[in-house]
This record gives structure tokens, C-alpha cells and sequence, in this order.
């Protein structure tokens, strides 16, 4: 298993034709995801229909968006490879590049450079259950990963598929009316939870996403789990999960360094002797194991 999740762990993609060159884009549609308005999901459509080939990615990569003037960020692939026609980042407002980019209009037009990183483990998961842990915003690649796995051309490459996804409250959970979907489906099992909720129809779990981990999952055999949340809910979902006897190598993580460029040419994202920005940003535990522990 060891193995076969270091051959999949690895940086690539379509190779980019000049590695610092954006692809321009259209914003086609802006989503508010969350309660507090500080989630946006950003549709994005390319302006030259070729470039979309160019772009193609795999679940678990990210991309630069720049806004022209105010700079370039790292942001997770949202959508799935198997959803034509446009590509879709979820984006938080926390400084400078994200709130001019939460500012734009549809119409407006900026640049896309990627996709840019390695990503999840598909190779290692097929014939076998996974196990998707997602919390807060950091759910954005989780997306990517269950769209493209529910397709109908690619379920039957994988068995159970089990989600524990948490936020804080009702309000701040991303993606409301898919994940309503997932769950109606018997082909996937949901478990929703929220820290807290004064809301009386709330229907699903309350308690923190280790707690809903270590209560749902009741089966490590034969499974991968994909892990991606605050730094808090890794620190306490990563010995539960070793608990219920996933070993270092079928517990995959998603990092969120500080980067620049995005390519491994800069030094801006080093672990140990890794760039996360292109070794990564995926890693298994295992592999993590072996690096400072800074993540
Ligand atoms: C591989 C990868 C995937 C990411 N995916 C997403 C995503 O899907 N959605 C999303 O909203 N964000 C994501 N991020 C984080 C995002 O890149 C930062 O929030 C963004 O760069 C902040 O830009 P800014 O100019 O608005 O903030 P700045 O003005 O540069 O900083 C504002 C605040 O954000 C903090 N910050 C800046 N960059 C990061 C970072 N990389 N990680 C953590 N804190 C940071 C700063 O310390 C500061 O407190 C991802 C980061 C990486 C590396
Ligand atoms: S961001 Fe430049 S080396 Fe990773």
C-alpha cells in the first residue's frame, strides 16, 4: 500500500506550456456558500475554449488565481474534472487577493495558472472503501473528490463511500444543497454534523468531527481516509482514525502552506526537503511522519 500511494503521490498534470503564464477567464457565476457571506464559490468559464483542455486537473490539485494589480493565491480545484465547461473555486475572505476577488462581478474577467500540485491517491483507491473527513472551508477538493467519484462512469471503480463532513453551525456548512442530495442517495453515507445549532430542524448530527468520526466509521478494513480541515479538527480526527486501525499510510492529508509560485521554483512552501506547493499538497501521514513536524 506503501507503495502504491508514493507512486500516485506525485506533482503533474497537463504540462503547462509557460509554468507563470495565467489562462484568462470569465467569472460566469458567484455563489454566497455561507451564513456570514465570507464563502464565495466562483465559477469560472475560459475565454479561449482551448485552454480548458490545457487546465485539465484531477481532484485534490489546486490553481493560482490572480487578480490583475492585487496578486496571485492558492486555491483548491472545487469542481470535478467530470463537470465541462467551467472550473469553480470556493473562496474565503481573509486579506488582500480574497476580498477583490469577493468583490468582482460576474463578467468580470481575471486569470487562472494551473492546475498546479499532486493529488489524491485515485490509483491507490480504486477496489477499495474511502473514507472522505472533511471540515469548514477546507472542503473545497472533498467536493471535487465525491462529484467525480459519484459519477456514473467512475462509482463502480470504488466501494463505500463514507463522508463525515462538519462546520460550525448550520449556516456555515458549504455546498447546502448537495450535500441535502448525497443524502437522500444510497450510493454514498452522509454524515453531516455542526458544532452547535439552535436551529429546531436541524435533522442531522451535533459534535465535533473527530467525536462524528469515531462514532460512524466503525470500519478501517480495507479503507483510505482523505482528511482535510483546520489544523484543530487534523490534530484530533488523525488518532482516531489510527485508532480505528487506519495506518499512517491510508490516512492522506491536504496541506495549506504559504506559497508563491505555485511550481517549486521560489522555496517559499519547503518542508524538510519538500515543496509543498509541488510534492504536494497532498501527503500521506506516513510520508508526513517523516518531515518536520511544521504542518
Ligand atoms: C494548496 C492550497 C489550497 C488552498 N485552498 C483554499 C481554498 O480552497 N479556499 C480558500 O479560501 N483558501 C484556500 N487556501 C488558502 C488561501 O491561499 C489563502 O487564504 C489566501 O492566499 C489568502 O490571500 P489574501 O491575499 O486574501 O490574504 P493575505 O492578505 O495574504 O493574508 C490574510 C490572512 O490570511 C493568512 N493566510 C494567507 N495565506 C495563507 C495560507 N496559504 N494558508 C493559511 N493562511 C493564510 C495570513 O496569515 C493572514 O492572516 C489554500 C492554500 C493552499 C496553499
Ligand atoms: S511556492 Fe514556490 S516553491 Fe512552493
Amino acid at each position: 500500500m506503501a507503495n502504491a500511494l508514493a507512486a500516485t503521490n506525485r506533482s503533474g498534470g497537463v504540462p503547462l506550456e509557460n509554468p507563470y503564464l495565467p489562462y484568462p477567464v470569465r467569472i460566469e457565476d458567484i455563489a454566497i456558500e455561507t451564513e456570514d457571506r465570507n464563502l464565495k464559490t466562483f465559477k469560472f468559464v475560459f475565454i479561449h475554449p482551448d485552454d480548458e483542455g490545457k487546465f485539465a486537473y484531477t481532484p485534490g490539485q489546486f490553481g493560482e488565481l490572480s487578480v490583475a494589480g492585487k496578486g496571485e493565491i492558492p486555491i483548491g480545484i472545487a469542481s470535478s474534472p467530470t463537470e465541462k465547461g467551467h472550473v469553480a473555486f470556493t473562496v474565503n475572505r481573509v486579506g488582500l487577493v480574497t476580498t477583490h476577488l469577493h468583490n468582482m462581478k460576474v463578467g468580470d474577467v481575471m486569470g487562472i495558472r494551473g492546475p498546479l500540485g499532486n493529488w489524491y491517491p485515485w490509483e491507490a483507491m480504486e477496489g477499495k472503501n474511502v473514507v472522505i473527513v472533511g471540515g469548514g472551508f477546507a472542503f473545497t477538493t472533498l467536493r471535487s473528490s465525491i462529484v467525480y467519484m459519484l459519477h456514473p462512469e467512475n462509482r463502480p471503480r470504488f466501494k463505500d463511500i463514507t463522508v463525515v463532513y462538519g462546520a460550525r453551525t448550520p449556516g456555515m456548512l458549504l455546498y447546502k444543497d448537495e450535500l441535502a442530495a448525497w443524502e437522500q442517495r444510497d450510493d454514498i453515507n452522509m454524515h453531516i454534523t455542526v458544532d452547535a445549532s439552535n436551529d429546531p430542524d436541524w435533522k442531522y448530527n451535533v459534535g465535533f468531527v473527530p467525536t462524528i468520526t469515531e462514532k460512524k466509521i466503525t470500519n478501517s478494513d480495507d479503507a483510505i481516509a482523505i482528511v482535510c480541515g483546520p489544523p484543530i479538527m487534523i490534530k484530533f480526527t488523525q488518532p482516531v482514525l489510527e485508532k480505528l486501525g487506519f495506518p499512517p499510510e491510508r490516512i492522506i492529508l491536504s496541506l495549506e502552506q504559504r506559497m508563491k509560485c505555485g511550481i517549486g521554483m521560489c522555496g517559499r512552501c519547503n518542508l524538510g526537503g519538500k515543496f509543498v506547493c509541488k510534492d504536494g499538497p497532498v501527503f500521506s501521514l506516513a510520508e508526513l511522519k517523516q518531515l518536520p513536524p511544521e504542518y
